[in-house]
């Protein structure tokens, strides 16, 4: 028997006749995944789900195929491409783009966390988070969704519950008493009455705000205020989150909630002057991410094991985005490039689901897509990023492959794969290296504009008798690494070593980092590192780089 929280969005609701087997089945193994942490055994992930073995297979060949998840040994990982779907579903949402940098000021002004949080039927979930790390409590994540009832925000939301949406949640609560089907909160232990919930609601409804007197944990505390659009209705609820070592519940409202005001007030200001966008426009040729790499594929590249059908539904997900929230069926198939009747087959399994609702002719997402690995996907780091694809490259070329950053005028190793070949280097993560003598460090510094240069490039000595250290000299090089796009130092660090460094970039452009490979200079002539070596470098960075632009779209991403 599948858990529970598995089930579709209305336990009760019969699958329709059109549903896609395949796209339920693929769903199912990425919430399963998701609620896993983002990793699972695939044997594990039989049992947890229900399906066969055969069928898991499937599902893991063809989300792997579309870059969605890795197999890792027995292992299935989720892989920063799947964030893909939460952000079409964040894009098309807007209110982080317009609201987030007032969150991330008010976390900064307070020295505590904020978040944005939206309505998702009985539950919240979070959409923003501008988070202070600290030691005593747990702090969510993007697309982590929350029981109303055990948060500060939950009674705003429910000031605007129908009949239906109480009685809703009263089923929910009786089906499942300890919020299993929430696994990001710990287990309900003191069942609190629904009184106390509606009395909260009835308070919240009153004065405008709301309190979380550690109602999801011992010592977590929340005020939160409503954001509302230009039809006063709530977009989302903005919350100041701290800790009982800090503030109470009552010193938080006292000392918080006057600032939360302000800055949701000038939220909704933003929210009011946000230029109204135009609704997708029929003429607009495809979506503004392009058609899915694996639709070009044929039948025989994609493998047996490849289920099309899955795919083009998830693919449904990515037609929407920014200016793109609502859009007809005719939209949603010229977006994808799907046939009409396989883009409304797969908007109606994604319906049946709760990942997408209708009114009338046109579809939206719901906050639901964010299940599909968001909150297991939304802390990665960029050495975490790069581990795959550094490993990749070291199986390719058999040489040791790193990931670096510029810390100071040294670098400082964050990820390395190293082979079996012994080095004369001794090098693992949280080795630094002066930067002017290695090819990880150059090709960051060429990025840096001479002022920042400058101050970086003095006191330059002699490692060995090849070292550049004429700063003119050294200079010039930066500039031909700049050009050329890769570094590549023979002999400079250490006799007999020669390394080989391109750039890695964020989304504005900007190196934040450099992956290398390093070699014993017997191993590989000059001549065959630029044929060789650069070409793969240069698609490993590239494919990090991709990474990194869906990963960080809507998140912030640690360089190390
Ligand atoms: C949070 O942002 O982590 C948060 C917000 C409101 C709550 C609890 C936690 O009630």
């Amino acid at each position: 028997m599948p858990p529970t929280h598995l089930t579709p969005a209305a336990p009760d609701a019969v699958t329709p006749a059109e549903a896609v087997a395949p796209l339920v089945r693929g769903i199912t193994v990425l919430r399963r995944l998701t609620e896993a942490g983002g990793a699972q055994s695939l044997s594990g992930l039989e049992k947890a789900t229900g399906l066969a073995r055969s069928t898991v297979d499937r599902i893991a060949a063809t989300l792997a195929r579309m870059g969605y998840l890795r197999l890792d040994g027995r292992d299935a990982v989720l892989a920063p491409q799947l964030m893909e779907l939460g952000n079409a579903y964040l894009a098309a949402l807007e209110l982080p783009r317009l609201l987030a940098a007032r969150a991330d000021a008010l976390a900064d002004e307070l020295d505590e966390s904020v978040s944005l949080a939206v309505a998702d039927r009985d539950g919240i979930r979070f959409v923003h988070q501008a988070t202070r790390r600290r030691a005593m409590s747990l702090s969510f994540r993007i697309g982590d969704l929350l029981p109303a009832e055990r948060t500060a925000p939950g009674p705003l939301f429910a000031t605007g519950w129908t009949g239906e949406d109480w009685a809703r949640w009263r089923d929910r609560r009786a089906a499942d008493p300890q919020d299993r089907g929430f696994p990001a909160v710990p287990p309900r232990e003191h069942p609190a009455p629904d009184e106390e919930f509606e009395d909260r609601t009835r308070r919240a409804d009153a004065r405008g705000w709301s309190l979380d007197d550690q109602l999801i944990e011992p010592g977590l505390v929340a005020v939160s205020v409503p954001v509302r659009d230009l039809g006063e209705r709530i977009a989302c609820v903005a919350s100041v989150v701290s800790h009982t070592s800090r503030h109470t519940a009552h010193s938080l409202r006292d000392v918080m909630l006057p600032r939360l005001r302000t800055t949701v007030s000038a939220m909704e200001r933003d929210l009011r002057e946000a230029p109204a966008r135009p609704p997708a426009s029929p003429m607009s040729p495809a979506s503004p991410a392009g058609l899915a790499t694996w639709t070009g594929a044929s039948k025989q590249e994609l493998g047996r094991e490849f289920v099309e059908s899955l795919a083009r539904g998830l693919t449904v997900i990515t037609a929407f985005g920014e200016g793109r929230a609502e859009l007809t069926l005719t939209e949603v198939a010229r977006a994808t490039g799907l046939a009409r009747a396989t883009a409304r087959r797969a908007l109606i399994t994604l319906e049946h689901l709760g990942h997408v609702t209708s009114h009338g002719r046109v579809f939206t997402l719901t906050p639901r897509v964010l299940a599909l690995g968001f909150p297991a996907l939304s802390r990665t780091t960029l050495p975490q990023i790069a581990g795959p694809h550094l490993a990749d490259l070291a199986d390719r070329l058999h040489d040791s492959a790193s990931l670096a950053v510029l810390a100071g005028d040294e670098v400082q190793y964050t990820a390395r794969v190293a082979t079996s070949r012994i080095m004369s280097v001794n090098i693992t993560v949280g080795t630094r290296l002066p930067a002017y003598a290695t090819s990880l460090g150059r090709v960051m510094l060429a990025d840096l504009g001479p002022a920042e240069r400058g101050p970086l490039l003095t006191g330059l000595h002699a490692l060995t008798p090849h070292t550049v250290t004429d700063p003119g000299a050294l200079a010039a090089v930066l500039d031909r690494v700049r050009e050329a796009g890769y570094a590549l130092v023979d002999g400079e660090l250490e006799e007999g070593l020669r390394s080989v460094a391109a750039p890695v970039r964020d989304r504005t452009g900007r190196v934040v980092a450099a992956v290398n490979v390093a070699m014993h200079s017997s191993r590989r002539t000059v001549e065959e590192c630029v044929r060789t070596v650069v070409p793969e470098l240069t698609a490993t960075a590239g494919a990090i780089e991709a990474d990194l632009r869906v990963a960080g779209r809507f998140t912030h991403v640690a360089v190390a």
